[in-house]
């Protein structure tokens, strides 16, 4: 059968080959190894190693130079990315909360970054509509306040040139996508809304992570 659908639900993962896997395909990587800097206080909610791996070769593939980013947290996600810039590229990261924005700075910084990627502190309803001037974008990556991401969606579908890539973590919603509540109806118009105007589709990492490329 061509469309395997027999194994959709399967689950061969375990801890150890996790870890294995990450290590083997993303072991050389002394900035986020090493120098990257997670404070007591901070949750640990940034992608994991082989997403923020699978962000950097996407922006790759995309040839990405002008990038957007919704939730820094403290830019281990940002770093994967602006490693993938080409000559002149830029990414814009928009961050609520102050604190952490810091940390992403310094860790941008540790990374030899700082010149590739600008922190904005704020809330994405706010910042967004600032950088309209730099649009069109060729990457929009949303992983922030669960309830905006129609709104983010749209905003992403807005300002990217065609060929561009909107990109949405935790599009399982925790589980909770089929909800009966105001943040699952916005995860699920974000997924419709890419689904009508892109060609698209939610990667099974372990919280979903919605790819759409722009028609
Ligand atoms: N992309 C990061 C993880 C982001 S976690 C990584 O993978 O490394 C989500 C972040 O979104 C948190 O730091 C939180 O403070 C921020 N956030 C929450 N609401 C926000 C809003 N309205 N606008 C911008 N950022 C927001
Ligand atoms: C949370 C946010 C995220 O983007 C994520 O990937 C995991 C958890 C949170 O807000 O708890
Ligand atoms: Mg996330």
């Amino acid at each position: 059968m061509a469309d395997d659908s027999s194994r959709a639900g399967a689950r061969y993962t375990n801890p150890q080959l996790l870890e294995y896997v990450n290590r083997v395909h993303a072991s050389h990587d002394a900035a986020l190894a090493q120098a990257f800097v997670v404070p007591e206080g901070i949750p640990a909610i940034q992608v994991g190693p082989s997403e923020g791996r699978l962000l950097h070769l996407l922006l790759r593939i995309a040839g990405a130079k002008k990038v957007v980013e919704i939730g820094t947290l403290v830019g281990y996600s940002a770093v994967h990315m602006a490693r993938a810039l080409g000559p002149g590229g830029h990414l814009w990261s928009i961050e609520y909360n102050p604190r952490h924005a810091e940390v992403a700075r310094g860790n941008l910084a540790a990374a030899g970054l700082a010149d590739r990627a600008t922190v904005l502190v704020g809330a994405g309803r706010d910042v967004l509509p600032t950088l309209a001037g730099e649009a069109p974008f060729d990457v929009v990556f949303i992983d922030a306040d669960k309830d905006s991401y129609d709104h983010y969606g749209r905003w992403a579908l807005e300002h990217l040139r065609p060929g561009g890539l909107v990109i949405g973590d935790n599009a399982y919603l925790f589980g909770q996508l089929l909800a009966d509540d105001a943040r699952a109806r916005a995860m699920r118009a974000f997924h419709e809304l890419v689904a009508a105007g892109c060609d698209s589709v939610c990667v099974p990492t372990p919280d979903g992570l919605v790819v759409g490329i722009k028609r």
